[in-house]
């Protein structure tokens, strides 16, 4: 992909999953990436497969002086900052009228919140004077769009992350800084479809798996790449003329019949 090479990049929650699979793709363009994650170990492990062009940092992007420390790393490693990519999430699913505090504090705060941290960090070096766009890159979800029930924290929070986009795109749009969002629907593969474990109970029961994906009509649920293929076209400089967007990923899913 166009302009990728020699550009550095920024992800957070890449240790696993689909934020993996994007600091893989973007070095597999030719970019630097550094590699965040809540879990230190899980973040080296993937920056040392990436060689000279990766390096990693534990932290969480829901701590505003954990976010200064990547961008001030990133500074540090590679001197310079052009695609960040908020992607760490979790989920602390159930109904509403149950829902602790801790629940819906602990989604809001990394999923709305971390985003608003490392974009207000990383503004300096985005910011900067530069002969090409640089890009934001924030992974949401069709549950913030459509809503789906038991998800009011993690739903609340995507849409959160559709405004921030929206309004970053208007205010940083001047300076060539592109801002968009990837909604994916249902990516398989990652800690957040996983199958249940008969052993822990946890993880959905392959009934909920069957009919979800026999809602799709590409015929398959997305995976990981899928979603960093998305993020490296918008990282890239073919999508210097699209700002602002949330891009839908879900193979065609007939969404509010299976949400
Ligand atoms: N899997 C899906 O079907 C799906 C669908 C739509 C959107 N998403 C979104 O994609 C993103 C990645 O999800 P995934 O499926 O790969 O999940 P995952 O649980 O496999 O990976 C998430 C990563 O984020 C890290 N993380 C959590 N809290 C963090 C924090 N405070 N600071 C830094 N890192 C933190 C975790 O340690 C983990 O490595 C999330 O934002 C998720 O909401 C996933």
């Amino acid at each position: 992909m166009r302009g990728i090479e020699g550009r550095v990049a920024l992800v957070t929650g890449a240790g696993r999953g689909i934020g993996e699979a994007i600091a893989r793709r973007l070095a597999s363009e030719g970019a630097s990436v550094l590699v965040n994650d809540l879990d230190a170990e899980a973040a080296s492990a993937v920056a040392a497969e990436l060689g000279d062009r990766g390096a990693a940092i534990g932290g969480s992007v829901a701590r505003p002086a954990d976010a200064e420390a990547m961008v001030a790393r990133v500074q540090e490693r590679f001197g310079s900052l052009d695609i960040l990519v908020n992607n760490a999430g979790l989920t602390r699913d159930g109904m509403l009228h149950r829902m602790t505090d801790e629940a819906w504090d602990a989604v809001i705060d990394v999923i709305l919140r971390g985003a608003f941290n490392l974009c207000r960090a990383a503004a300096p070096m985005l910011r900067r004077d530069a002969p090409h766009h640089r890009k934001v890159v924030n992974i949401t979800s069709i549950n913030g769009i459509y809503g789906t029930v038991a998800n009011a924290n993690y739903s609340a929070a995507k849409a959160g992350l559709i405004g921030l986009t929206k309004t970053l795109a208007r205010e940083w749009g001047p300076k060539k800084i592109n801002v968009n969002a990837v909604a994916p629907g249902f990516i398989g593969g990652t800690r957040l479809t996983a199958a249940r474990d008969e052993e822990t109970g946890l993880g959905i029961p392959p009934e909920v798996l069957d009919g979800i994906i026999g809602q799709i009509p590409i015929g398959r649920g997305g995976t990981p790449d899928d979603v960093a293929g998305l993020t490296a076209f918008l990282a890239s400089s073919d999508a210097d003329y699209l700002t602002g967007q949330v891009v839908e990923l879900h193979g065609g899913l007939e969404i509010v019949q299976v949400l």
